[in-house]
């Protein structure tokens, strides 16, 4: 019971969607076919329906050549299965709605030619993560809430079927000898794929959507992450040569708010940017995007995001910007910053500010130098300028939590002092946070460099503190 009025909220949210068609155009990663299809109301096939696919399936995979097919274009391949189907579905006569034979046909054209069930969530852009726990749980993030799926594969074979898919596509392997793979989609969207003996209920994916049109910092500021005011100060910061860390935990919106910042780099400016996985679109003129490369099936050819930070230096960069830093690659980017890149940003997770500081000292200390921590926390206390916080909170959305200066040392101790912060008051009756933002009253040292480069450095902002 409770089962079908999930299933029924899925389809109605999803038809509204669909309706509204523009939505659909912009970030449809999936190229439309030819015919266009009712909305996809992802109606569970009976058991009936189930077994008259597979044998479409069967007789389908008898009459045409795959191997042919594989050598065509996408979109002429599901012309061609597209009418043999229907064919073959008609010559059965078998009374079925318009809507379960639209169904039957692009289930079993995704099947041999795309990805299966998740085409269907795939084509949906409002969702944000697709999360498939075994064959016949698949969840979903929409508007920064988790829910259950009605979409299922039909077992464990089907479903490995469909991760091989994805990971050959980009030259992986995925088997008991190498259980766990990183992979892309087409549309730029990360996957992760997991499979038993390692995930021991049945093989894992999860697929972080690539977000087609990346928010402006005008945008996060419309969805209240931010305050006009704060953000009119994160654009000072990134137009003059601040390095600016990022922190937050998994899916806060850092890469998010990477890109949104850097956009305001000024456009003369040649910029670097290195990434495990190219997500950012920077607006920018001068650009050059570079990405990690992982090792081959023999464990070689790996090239790791310090690998690509040292390369980076020798290309004349006015700023570099790391995706995300995780280890020993913390070291040269500090080095990096101090010396004459002034202006770099990178994202780190971490969950507050000052844990933010403590997990760069520990990555410095994976690069393998016998640095002592003293001179390891001098070096991020020079490099780093300004610390931006984020969290996602338990309604689903994401805020700047609090935007912190790095003031320098105290004895043994990074100093950093928060300029602006966000004050939790409460949850309301439907369960969103409630809360505001403000400015601590502190003017930050970095006023006095907006104004050296004749930015408006507005001292008003620091006043502001009811939002
Ligand atoms: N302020 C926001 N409001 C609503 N959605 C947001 C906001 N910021 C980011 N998002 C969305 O949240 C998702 C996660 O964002 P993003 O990839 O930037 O997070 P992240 O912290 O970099 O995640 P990860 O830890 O996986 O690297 C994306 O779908 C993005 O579009
Ligand atoms: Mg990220």
């Amino acid at each position: 019971m409770e089962l079908k009025t999930r299933m029924q909220n899925f389809g109605l949210s999803k038809t509204t969607t669909n309706e509204n068609d523009k939505a659909v155009k912009t970030d449809q990663p999936i190229e439309k076919t030819d015919e266009t299809f009712a909305p996809l109301l992802l109606k569970i096939l009976s058991p009936v329906e189930l077994e008259f696919k597979s044998n479409i399936h069967s007789k389908l995979l008898d009459i045409l050549d795959l191997s042919l097919i594989s050598g065509i274009e996408e979109k002429e391949a599901r012309k061609q299965i597209r009418s043999v189907v229907k064919k073959l579905i008609d010559d059965e006569s078998i009374p079925l709605s318009t809507q379960t034979r639209h169904q039957l046909i692009k289930e079993i054209e995704d099947d041999v030619l795309g990805l299966g069930p998740l085409e269907a969530l795939l084509y949906d852009p409002t969702i944000a993560d697709i999360l498939v726990n075994g064959y016949k749980k698949v969840y979903v993030e929409r508007f920064g809430r988790l829910e259950l799926t009605p979409v299922r594969f039909n077992d464990d074979n089907h479903l490995m079927k469909i991760i091989d898919r994805i990971v050959s596509r980009v030259g992986r392997r995925i088997d008991e000898s190498s259980p766990m793979v990183d992979a892309r989609l087409q549309d730029g969207s990360r996957v992760n794929a997991i499979i038993p003996p390692l995930a021991i209920d049945g093989p894992t994916l999860s697929i972080r959507r690539f977000a087609v049109d990346k928010m402006t910092l005008d945008d996060l500021v419309v969805k209240d992450a931010l305050t006009d005011y704060m953000a009119g100060f994160l654009k000072e910061v990134a137009q003059s040569k601040l390095n600016v860390l990022i922190s937050g935990g998994t899916g806060s919106g850092k890469t998010t708010m990477l890109n949104a910042i850097s956009n305001f780099i000024p456009n003369n400016e040649r910029i670097i940017t290195l990434e495990d996985s190219a997500e950012l679109q920077l607006q920018l003129s001068h650009v050059l995007r570079l990405e990690t490369r992982p090792a081959n099936v023999d464990g070689k050819g790996e090239i790791t995001l310090r690998d690509l930070v040292r390369n980076s230096l020798r290309m004349r960069p006015d700023r570099i910007v790391i995706g995300e830093v995780r280890s020993g690659e913390a070291f040269d980017m500090l080095q990096a910053m101090n010396t004459g890149h002034e202006g770099s940003l990178t994202t780190v997770h971490a969950n507050t500010p000052r844990d933010a500081v403590a997990r760069l000292e520990n990555m410095v200390s994976m690069a393998g130098l016998d640095m002592p921590a003293k001179a390891i926390r001098k070096q991020i206390a020079s490099a780093i300028h300004i610390i931006i916080q984020l969290s996602r909170l338990e309604d689903g959305s994401r805020r700047i939590t609090s935007i912190q200066e790095v003031e320098g040392m105290e004895g043994e101790v990074i100093t950093l002092s928060e300029i602006f912060k966000y004050t939790r008051r409460g949850v309301n009756e439907k369960g969103m946070v409630l809360g505001q933002y403000c400015s601590t009253g502190l003017i930050p040292k970095c006023m006095a460099n907006f104004k050296q480069r004749g930015l408006k450095a507005d001292l008003s902002i620091f006043a502001n503190n009811l939002s």
